[in-house]
């Protein structure tokens, strides 16, 4: 597999933690840690961070992504979120149906299917989330889940449209955890995703696509995840949240 069809894509989830000055001071420390990076380097603050974040970010190789965002373009939708919003504030990317919000906020994956058109509609690239529980793992239900997860997820998404999409492959079982997939796991997975992408576009289409590894992901094991034909890049909680841990694991994907 040639990885270099594709772009490596560190981005870091920092879930809801950090306030706008803790955000301009994290990013500050970050910011010549990660200067000469050979990947993309992305950060998704909770939404009150944004626009601190672009602004400590400009002119740097850093972007800036929300943690969600609304499928409608306005309207009576209290406390939500569009997509030009985020575009008009500088964001290039937002994160879609994170596990943590189908788990707890009634995420679907015809509501993902809804936020990552609406999201690329706007001209955001959109890190759309799978992956599977512990229940569905012991199943031996994951390839066919996640394959799902994928195909509803990119309903009516053109395939002009996927240098606009990165799919994320986070195993609800390895958030947070500090329980990683197996380099072998996650390789595993993200090929059946990418199996997915072909059937929908086409190899080359598909081959084109980056796909990233989430889960525990951190500066000691990133190295041997980031190996693996399949995995283009991460999507980095815990470790995202120390500048120091989160270099560590955009050197590793820089190689
Ligand atoms: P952790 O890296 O904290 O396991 O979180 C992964 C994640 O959910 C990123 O979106």
């Amino acid at each position: 597999m040639d990885k270099s069809k594709r772009k490596a894509v560190i981005a870091g989830n920092w879930k809801m933690n950090k306030g706008p000055a803790e955000a301009a001071a994290l990013l500050d420390e970050l910011k010549p840690l990660v200067a000469g990076a050979g990947c993309d380097v992305v950060v998704c603050p909770p939404y009150v961070d944004l626009a601190v974040a672009i602004e400590k970010t400009k002119g740097t190789n850093i972007g800036v992504g929300a943690q969600n965002v609304h499928f409608e373009q306005s309207g009576a939708y209290t406390g939500e979120v569009a997509a030009s919003m985020l575009t008009e504030l500088g964001c290039g990317y937002a994160i879609v149906g994170h596990s943590e919000r189908r788990q707890y906020f009634g995420e679907t994956d015809e509501t993902v299917n809804l936020r990552t058109k609406a999201a690329i509609a706007a001209g955001l690239t959109a890190i759309v989330c799978v992956g599977e529980n512990l229940t569905q793992r012991e199943q031996g239900v994951t390839m066919d889940l996640v394959r799902m997860q994928v195909k509803v997820a990119l309903l009516g998404v053109e395939a002009a449209s996927l240098a606009k999409i990165i799919v994320a492959y986070e195993p609800v079982w390895a958030i947070g955890t500090g329980r990683t997939a197996t380099a072998d796991q996650a390789e595993e997975v993200c090929a059946a995703i990418r199996a997915q992408l072909a059937e929908l576009y086409g190899q080359p289409a598909a081959d084109s696509v980056t796909i990233q590894y989430g889960g525990s992901m951190n500066a000691a094991n990133a190295a041997e995840l980031l190996g693996k034909p399949n995995v283009d890049g991460g999507l980095i909680g815990g470790a995202s949240l120390k500048p120091a841990d989160f270099a560590a694991i955009v050197k590793a994907a820089s190689v």
